[in-house]
């Protein structure tokens, strides 16, 4: 059954629709790419309401759906809204703002429907989308071996006094080139004392010998995201920074050691977390072990303390503790995983031994 046909039987039973309006869950349902759109999803069909830039597009592309191309919107929905008698619809209540919604219920009105305000929808949408087909991991697969094989190339480019932005832009330009859409995010390439801010972004700045360089990245490829941070060290590292690196990949490993379905995303988050803070470095680690991956780079579920949501066969989730010691160096090291029944399988193959480039 197709996603939206699956998307229609999940409807509660007080709402006989769901408007759907974030560009990842119109891509998601119709696999078509807009900027702006509504995808109107009844028990019986959907409609895809788009404008005169996208409709020959959406047209051709847009599957699973009626493409409605619009002059005025307000009034084309209220009429479909009509013709299928509509009352009580859904909305996205994470995907829409407060003057978007009250334009909306404008719409509703004129067709005598009401907007649904509850998360319902978000939970059951998310009830799909945190589950992956194989055809999405085989997306995000692609999407981890182009990031990987950028970075290795780019690693061969190092030498004292290139800058961070010039790293970034060799490894954007590599993932794009061989068949990347676009990058996850803004890519992060920090050194030396940059390492110690987490989401620290690429400056003009010049490695040198000594530094620690951390490298998070990651390539989308047809909507699907990768997620990978590795830290080397550049030319000889001192001791302090040799042993956080060690503290972060045993706890990493750790973590990775806890997965696999049935386990919560807290117990994961406690392999990582109590291990950095038996080795004495608790407070250095701020933010949460990992997130899940798809087609947004944070996705449910959120692998942080005390979380009780439970793993599953098919989630995709990061795991990526780290350490940062202010105005020194920080240490982090992500990997993708999906889960299985037995354990996960590692979208990752990069070496994480401590690697002098
Ligand atoms: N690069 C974003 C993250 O790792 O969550
Ligand atoms: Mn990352
Ligand atoms: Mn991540």
């Amino acid at each position: 059954m197709s996603k939206l046909g699956i998307l229609s039987e999940m409807l509660p039973q007080n709402a006989d629709g769901a408007l759907i309006f974030s560009a990842t869950n119109r891509r998601y349902f119709t696999d078509f790419v807009s900027s702006l759109g509504y995808l109107l999803v009844t028990r019986e069909k959907s409609y895809l309401f788009v404008d005169s830039r996208y409709s020959e597009a959406a047209q051709k592309k847009a599957k699973d759906c009626t493409v409605v191309a619009y002059k005025v919107l307000s009034d084309d929905m209220a009429d479909i809204i009509s013709q299928n008698g509509l009352k009580n619809i859904m909305l996205e209540s994470s995907a829409i703002t407060l003057s978007e919604c009250e334009h909306i219920e404008k719409i509703f009105a004129k067709a005598n429907a009401a907007a649904l305000k509850s998360n319902e929808l978000d939970r059951i949408i998310n009830t799909m989308r945190v589950i992956k087909t194989s055809d999405e991991i085989e997306k995000m697969h692609r999407a981890q071996v182009i990031t990987e094989n950028a970075l290795r190339e780019t690693l061969k480019l190092i030498k004292e006094g290139v800058t961070e932005r010039e790293i970034a832009l060799e490894l954007e330009f590599r993932m794009r080139r061989s068949g990347a859409e676009g990058v996850s995010f803004d890519l992060i390439v920090l050194a030396g004392e940059h390492t110690s801010m987490p989401h620290g972004v690429p400056e003009f700045s010049r490695v040198k010998r000594g530094d620690l360089i951390l490298f998070d990245i990651g390539a989308t490829y047809d909507g699907y995201h990768s997620d990978m941070t590795r830290t080397y060290a550049f030319g000889n590292i001192g001791s302090e920074q040799k042993r956080v690196y060690a503290t972060v990949k045993q706890a990493q490993q750790n973590a990775l050691d806890m997965i696999k379905e049935g386990v919560s995303c807290g117990e994961v988050d406690d392999a990582a977390r109590i291990y950095i803070s038996h080795a004495g470095y608790g407070e250095y680690f701020g933010h949460s072990t990992g997130h899940g991956v798809g087609l947004d780079i944070h996705e449910v579920p959120s692998v942080s303390p005390k979380s009780d949501f439970i793993l599953r066969n098919g989630m995709v989730v990061t795991v990526e503790p780290g350490v940062y010691l202010p105005d020194r160096f920080g240490v982090r090291i992500e990997d993708m995983v999906v889960v299985t029944s037995s354990g996960y399988m590692n979208f990752a193959s990069m070496s994480k031994e401590l690697t002098v480039i």
